[in-house]
This record gives structure tokens, C-alpha cells and sequence, in this order.
């Protein structure tokens, strides 16, 4: 946890914005895996979190506007509970952690609502996104499920985003520091990606150094040589010579910061020529956009100019016919690159968007494009000083999209599908770093990790 000051400070900022009533937030209960004792590994809202803290199941906050006072309510645990859990700090003393000097039991909540309601009160809460969260509030604030849903205020979503989309120096420590084991685990993984390995044993060897910190992953990990399945959670397969795997994998620190990394590695330990193409075109298409990242630029340029970067490239090599413009305009391109750039990193690695995508992503300056590839975009709106952006693009070789697009001779002036077809046992490459935006550019986060072609193939040589 931080200094109590950061989260009064955090709650004061969010009073200044905020409409008058009382603003709940609901923290994360433990989710059953197949019976109630036994849980997932816990996770926090990170909204709570951001405001209130403590990492504890079963607490709610609220702030009321017209005192301007925080109130923890939750429950202290009594003999029985310590029999099973050990001792826990009392709720006052955790309360006091997060700067909070009221504290209610849990059961107190339910009536503190209802007189609100009573008097005219308006009750403001984020959009639940947990099953258990929706049935809390429909039993707190006695309506409906669906009532709960269509009753979430967006304009205290809105003062939320704003908060938690400019990171302090304290949170950027805090993702830095996830980074350190992330660059740990990407270096183990590249070592252990040997011909005749299973995929699953390359990921116990980097997973086990975020496990033996006692940390959780920020998401699954996604490591396959089936690359071109971009959200591929499968690690069945025996890695051979001359396949690339695609790793995309992150550390959560015990403070809850996350972070998303993606390295790909030539099982073998090189590149092939055509494979060296290709992935140096990926960074270029990374390293140009990190260049191009600074407060006012809208992330949709950047993410477009990334695809002129890919498409500069491929067209001489055959891939593509017509020019640069036409081909990215079209939406062509996103034959190769079918998702969007990046989206913004912080308690959650797709930060905020149990909020709604379009309300983190965009704004009424920019809003999301219709095309394939393009419209995956999760970040579009313009960059300011203190976001923390993913900028992950890849290259893939889709053999279904390949088939289907020729099949309705979709962009048949643009796209050589008979290239295509040449590399459709390709796989795929991405390249994502963790970049924060400065006052004056951007500076990648963390301690470079392996990343030109030299370089990983000098870690996978050692
Ligand atoms: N790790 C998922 C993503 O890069 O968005
Ligand atoms: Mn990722
Ligand atoms: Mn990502």
C-alpha cells in the first residue's frame, strides 16, 4: 500500500468533480473455483483499490459529497474466523491505513443506503462487472439486476478515468517494478524455448519466478507457436526448430500494477531470413510509434502510422500492390495486423475498461473506426502527460482470414494473395512494451528487455 496521504489525496480529487450524494464502491468478494472455501486467488476491484487501498475481500467504501467523509464498513474477525484465517488488523486499523477514520460493520451498509435513498439521496456507482457484484447491489439498493446495470452513473465513471488515467510517479514506480520480474521471465522463457520442449514447459520455467515472489500474472500467458491465434491460451504444443513463439506475458507486483510484455523468439535461438524481415518490420512499426508518442497526439494516428510503417515495408517484399495510402486507408492491411496498437496499463492491463471501452478509449475528439483491424483500437483519443500505453504491433499470417478475404476477392487490387499464401505457416510476431507518456515524448518503462534481433539471439546463445 502506499502513504494514507496518496489515497485521501485520491478521494479528494474525485470529491472536486464529483455530483452530489453519496459515491459507493463495492470491493471484490473471494469467486468460489467449485466450492465456496475454495477461491481463486484473490483480486481486488481496482477501483476500490485505487481509492481505498486494502486488499481485503468483503469491504465497501463510500464517500459522501456533502461532508466530504470517507466511510470503510466491513467486518472485524471474531475467534471463530481466526481459527481458520489467523488474526487480521481490525477494521479501523486498516481503515486508518488508507487514511480513513470511519468505519461501520458490513451490515450497516444496507441501512445508510436505504435512508439515503429515502431522502432524496442519490446513490453513484460504477457499472458492476462481476455477477456477485450485481446481486450485492440489487439486494443493497432493492431494485433489480437489470435496474442495477442501467442505474450505473457515467459521470462518476468518467471523474474515474480521469483520475486513474494520469499515474502518479508512485504508480509508475509500481509498474516498473513489475516490469523487473516480467524481464526475468521473458529472458527464462527465451532460454528455455528449445527444440523438443512442450510449450507448457517453457512457461512453468517463467511463470514459477512470478510464483516464487508470491505475485500473481497480470493475465494468462499467452505463449504459442501458433502466434497468428492472438489470444491463444494453449501450451500443448512441441516447439521445433525454426517455428517462433510468440510470448506475451506480464507480472502483476503485490501492489496490483500490472504489466504486458511481448517478446518473440526463433526456437533455435535465430532468425531465419524471412522471418529477420518481418520481425524487423515489427520494430520499426514499434520504435517509430514510441518516436511519435506525446501529449495532444491522438493514439488512432499512432496506430496508423504504425500500419504505414508495415505497409512501407511489405509492399516492396510483394505482399502488397497500390500505395502506401490506399493500403492503409482502405483497412487492407489489417490482413497483417488485424487488432489495434495498444490501450492504456495500470491496476488492471487493459486499465479500466470494466468502465467501457469507448469511455477509457475515446472522446467526443475522436471516435472508434468501423473497420476490421482498426476498429479493435482501444485507445484512439489523444495522449496526455502521465498515461501509460501498451504499443504492441504485430504481423500475422491468418490462413482462415487469408481464405475468407480471397474468397470475397476483398481488396483483390491491394493485397497478393498468392504472397499470403506463401506464408501461411508462418505464425506471427508481436513486439509490446509499457510506455509512459512525458511532458516532452515518452520513455519505455522498466529495463529494456532483449529486443533487437542481436539481442535475442545473444540470449538465447548464452
Ligand atoms: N496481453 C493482452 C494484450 O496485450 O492486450
Ligand atoms: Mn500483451
Ligand atoms: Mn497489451
Amino acid at each position: 500500500m502506499f502513504a494514507a496521504e496518496v489515497y485521501q489525496q485520491r478521494r479528494s480529487q474525485l470529491l472536486a468533480g464529483a455530483q452530489p450524494g453519496l459515491l459507493l464502491f463495492i470491493g471484490n468478494v473471494d469467486a468460489p473455483m467449485n466450492y465456496l472455501h475454495n477461491p481463486y486467488p484473490f483480486v481486488q476491484d481496482s477501483t476500490f483499490r485505487y481509492l481505498f487501498g486494502l486488499n481485503d475481500p468483503g469491504l465497501a467504501g463510500v464517500i459522501d459529497t456533502r461532508s466530504g467523509k470517507a466511510t470503510l464498513f466491513g467486518d472485524d474477525v471474531d475467534v471463530d474466523d481466526i481459527v481458520w484465517t489467523g488474526p487480521l488488523p481490525t477494521l479501523a486499523e486498516r481503515a486508518a491505513r488508507a487514511g480513513v477514520s470511519q468505519t461501520r460493520p458490513y451490515a450497516a451498509l444496507e441501512e445508510v443506503l436505504r435512508e439515503a435513498l429515502l431522502n432524496g439521496v442519490a446513490v453513484h456507482y460504477l457499472t458492476p462487472y462481476r455477477a456477485e457484484t450485481v446481486l450485492e447491489l440489487a439486494r443493497l439498493l432493492g431494485r433489480t439486476a437489470d435496474a442495477v446495470k442501467r442505474g450505473a452513473s457515467q459521470p462518476l465513471a468518467r471523474g474515474i478515468v480521469a483520475l486513474r488515467e494520469i499515474k502518479g510517479p508512485e504508480e509508475v514506480a509500481e509498474i516498473e517494478r513489475a516490469l523487473e520480474v516480467t524481464r526475468e521471465m521473458h529472458i527464462a522463457a527465451m532460454k528455455a524455448a528449445r527444440p523438443g520442449a512442450v510449450e507448457y514447459q517453457a512457461v512453468g520455467a517463467m511463470e514459477g519466478i512470478m510464483r516464487s515472489r508470491d505475485w500473481q500474472l497480470a493475465y494468462p500467458s499467452i505463449f504459442s507457436r501458433r502466434g497468428e491465434v492472438l489470444h491463444n491460451h494453449r501450451h500443448d504444443q512441441v516447439l521445433q526448430a525454426g517455428d517462433l513463439v510468440v510470448n506475451d506475458t506480464g507480472a502483476s507486483a503485490d501492489t496490483g500494477y500490472a504489466s504486458d510484455i511481448t517478446r518473440t523468439i526463433p526456437v533455435g535461438g535465430k532468425f531465419s531470413e524471412r522471418q529477420r524481415a518481418l520481425y524487423e518490420t515489427v520494430l520499426a512499426m514499434q520504435l517509430e510509434a514510441i518516436a511519435a508518442m506525446r501529449p495532444g497526439v491522438k493514439y488512432f494516428d499512432v496506430h496508423k502510422l504504425s500500419a504505414r510503417t508495415m505497409v512501407a515495408r511489405m509492399l516492396p517484399l510483394g505482399f502488397f500492390k497500390g500505395t502506401v495510402e490506399q493500403v492503409v486507408e482502405s483497412g487492407a492491411y489489417a490482413i497483417a495486423f488485424p487488432h489495434g496498437l495498444g490501450h492504456q496499463i495500470g491496476l488492471d492491463v487493459h486499465d479500466m475498461e470494466n468502465l467501457g471501452e469507448n469511455l477509457v478509449g475515446y472522446d467526443e475528439h475522436q471516435q472508434r473506426s468501423e473497420l476490421f483491424g482498426l476498429g479493435y483500437l482501444r485507445m484512439g483519443k489523444a495522449l496526455k502527460t502521465g498515461m501509460v500505453i501498451t504499443v504492441e504491433p504485430g504481423i500475422y499470417f491468418i490462413p482462415e482470414l487469408i481464405d475468407a478475404w480471397r474468397r470475397e476477392g476483398k481488396f483483390a487490387d491491394l493485397i497478393d494473395y498468392d504472397k499470403f499464401d506463401e506464408y501461411r505457416d508462418f505464425g506471427g510476431i508481436r513486439i509490446e512494451d509499457n510506455v509512459l507518456v512525458t511532458d516532452s515524448g515518452s520513455r519505455v518503462l522498466g529495463a529494456p528487455i532483449p529486443k533487437t534481433v542481436a539481442e535475442v539471439e545473444a540470449v538465447m546463445a548464452a
